[in-house]
């Protein structure tokens, strides 16, 4: 990155009184340019004590949405409207309503991952950082929890309740390319590294992982073992944090083309255009705002 953009970019900043937050899965070069780098939640927690007018937030829609929830006196912007998640369209307020009828008394855990209506429809949100902690704080040993089938499966691993996916077929197109096949090639090949897991991905891979946690839990994890080398199956991303904030040790890919093409869609130009007073605004609907911000910050009372 030239040295004129990096002065572009930080004048920007100070100009318009912004701050430019990025997922652990942006691009690289977005990552190197923002003031805050982090998994889903923890960048809309961010937003709140960050003191700014602008929120430029590189990442997925339902990420910034949680943001604009969050932060209703902030204006919140998305790099590009086309960065959608597609898991988070999976689970439509409909299919909530449908299974709300057939399972009238069992509380709803709704994955950040998400709409904000939705969300709106949550008896509690998630991440995939303290899904197992809602879990257990819920008295109830059978629970509603969308959009991730793996995700549910897993916290039903956990928790020991029953764990009802919402619907039965929610992934992550990213995640699911994960296999056991996978997992024993990673193994031959790097046998003394330690195989880190989103828990995206399935049960066969999560079950012979050596560790399972968010983007920034794997991030904790490296930093704090003792270990040299570790396998990631997660976006590919992620392997840019883990490799500046860790120079001394070394990090593989579990598969290469792991990649959110939807994460991707944001590019640093596109955040250089937000600064200078583009992008989109991200703009959720006072009433569903509401609601949904009652079940995020739920969520927040137990993690
Ligand atoms: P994290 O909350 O772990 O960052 O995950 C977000 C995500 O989109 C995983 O695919
Ligand atoms: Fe959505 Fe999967 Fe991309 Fe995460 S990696 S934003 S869950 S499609």
């Amino acid at each position: 990155m030239s040295d004129e953009l990096i002065e572009k970019i930080s004048k920007l900043k100070k100009e318009k009184k912004a701050v430019v937050l990025a997922h652990n899965y942006q691009r690289s070069e977005i990552q190197d340019v923002a003031d805050a780098v982090g998994d889903s939640i923890e960048l809309s927690r961010r937003a709140v004590e960050i003191d700014a007018k602008l929120v430029v937030f590189s990442a997925v829609d339902f990420m910034a949405q949680s943001a604009a929830i969050l932060n209703p006196d902030k204006e919140v912007v998305i790099p590009r409207a086309g960065a959608r998640c597609p898991m988070a369209q999976m689970l439509t307020p409909e299919v909530v309503e449908a299974y709300r009828r057939r399972y009238p008394s069992l509380p709803l855990v709704v994955y950040v991952n998400s709409l904000a209506e939705t969300k709106a429809l949550a008896d509690i949100c998630c991440t995939s950082a303290n899904a197992v902690k809602v879990v257990e704080s819920l008295n109830s040993d059978r629970v509603l929890f969308g959009p991730d089938r793996n995700l549910a499966e897993y916290v039903a691993s956990r928790t020991g309740k029953e764990v009802i996916p919402v619907p039965e077929w929610g992934f992550c197109p990213v995640h699911v390319m994960y296999d056991s096949k996978c997992v024993e090639e990673a193994r031959a090949a790097h046998p003394d590294a330690v195989f880190m897991a989103h828990p995206e991905c399935p049960p066969e891979v999560l079950e012979k992982a050596d560790y399972v946690g968010s983007t920034s839990q794997m991030v904790r994890y490296a930093k704090q073992s003792s270990a040299l080398k570790f396998v990631v199956a997660t976006e590919v991303g992620l392997l840019h944090r883990l490799r500046k904030e860790n120079p001394s040790k070394r990090f593989f890919p579990a598969v290469e083309d792991a990649l959110c093409v939807n994460m991707k869609a944001n590019r640093l130009l596109d955040v250089v255009e937000c600064l200078a007073g583009g992008g989109h605004r991200v703009v959720v609907e006072p009433k569903v705002a509401e609601r949904a911000r009652k079940a995020l910050e739920k969520m927040f009372e137990v993690s």
